[in-house]
């Protein structure tokens, strides 16, 4: 090797000319935040998928400022000086050399990519009931872009709410201080009674905006598909495991239109009528259906 060539090679792929490579930080960025921050249900509309994206920055305004490098909002977040820490699916956040990469390219200017891209006719995106079934890589996006920001050990509330973690498939089965999904039952499941508002608080918590209705049937047609991993498998019944709800009564045995089965060990007080609230605490039963153990009018 000629050394007299390679040394000018090597001392540009250092310093700050690489540094600033639009397409370094164009593959950080697909690595680590576009899974959340692309798309119709980016949130708060940052987009960090295409140059232009990144430079219209969020709803609350620009997310970078070349005179500031340290101050920028997509500085702080990477670094945790502005929380939720940035990726919110972290830990790992970022590592130093990666967060030097950015700093390098805003403080550069933040060029884009060195040949425009060729225009690229937008395309549809997939359908996820094309198949005739829903797994879990097809709604995990919902939860990270809408749920996870507090139901995860990364949660701006500290401690994840109820002990719910929605942050991956296993943490969803295994639910919190409650069952959240019942496999085959989502009618009687507490995660979409929450995003539906049939259960108080709704959720999202900081909603509106609310899930839209195409993500609630996503959600919906996945839980009562069997909640499948991303492989196609469903998921066990959580038999034992405890639910509560508090709705309306909307039959003899049935709350929110989630039918339950009275044994002679329910414990009644003063028996709901149809229509009215009411309070139900259960269990899951070998199918999937609710057993109740106590109902009472709230
Ligand atoms: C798992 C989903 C997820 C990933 C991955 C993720 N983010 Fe975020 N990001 C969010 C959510 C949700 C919010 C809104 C948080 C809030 O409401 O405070 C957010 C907010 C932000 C904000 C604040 C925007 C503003 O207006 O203040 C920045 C900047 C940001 N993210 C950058 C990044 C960067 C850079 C990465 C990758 C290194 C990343 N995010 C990865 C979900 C994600
Ligand atoms: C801004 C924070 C925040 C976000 C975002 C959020 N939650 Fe929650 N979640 C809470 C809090 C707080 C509670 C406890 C509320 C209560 O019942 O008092 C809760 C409770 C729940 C419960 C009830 C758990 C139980 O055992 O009773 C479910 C289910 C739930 N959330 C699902 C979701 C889903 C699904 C999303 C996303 C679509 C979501 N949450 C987004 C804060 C949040």
């Amino acid at each position: 090797m000629n050394l007299r060539f390679a040394l000018p090679a090597l001392i540009a792929m250092c310093g700050p000319s690489q540094a600033a490579d639009w397409s370094a930080v164009e593959a950080l960025f697909q690595d680590r935040c576009t899974a959340c921050h692309s798309g119709e249900f980016a949130p708060l509309g940052l987009r960090l998928d295409s140059h232009e994206g990144v430079m219209a920055g969020s709803d609350n305004g620009p997310v970078l400022d070349t005179g500031d490098v340290a101050g920028s909002a997509l500085v702080m977040r990477v670094e945790g000086r502005a929380e939720p820490q940035m990726p919110l699916d972290g830990p790992p956040f970022l590592a130093a050399d990666e967060i030097a990469l950015l700093r390098d390219w805003i403080a550069a200017g933040a060029p884009g990519p060195a040949e425009p891209a060729a225009p690229r006719a937008p395309e549809p995106p997939p359908d996820p009931m094309a198949d005739g079934r829903i797994t879990y890589d097809e709604v995990a996006g919902i939860f990270a872009r809408a749920c996870i920001l507090c139901h995860s050990d990364n949660s701006k509330m500290g401690a994840p709410p109820e002990g719910l973690r929605l942050n991956s498939l296993k943490a969803i089965l295994a639910g919190g201080d409650r069952v959240a999904v019942i496999p085959g039952n989502a009618q009687a499941s507490e995660l979409i009674r929450r995003v539906e508002g049939l259960s108080e608080p709704r959720m999202p918590f900081n909603g509106p905006p609310w899930l839209t209705d195409g993500q609630v049937a996503l959600l919906r047609a996945w839980i009562d598909g069997g909640a499948m991993d991303a492989d196609g498998v469903p998921a066990p019944v959580p038999v034992g495991g405890r639910v509560r709800f508090r709705g309306t009564m909307t039959g003899p045995a049935e709350i929110d239109g989630a039918p339950f089965r009275l044994t002679p060990d329910t414990r009644i007080d003063d028996r709901p009528a149809i229509g009215t609230r009411a309070e139900l605490r259960a269990r899951v039963g070998q199918d999937g259906q609710i057993i109740a153990d106590r109902l009472r009018a709230r």
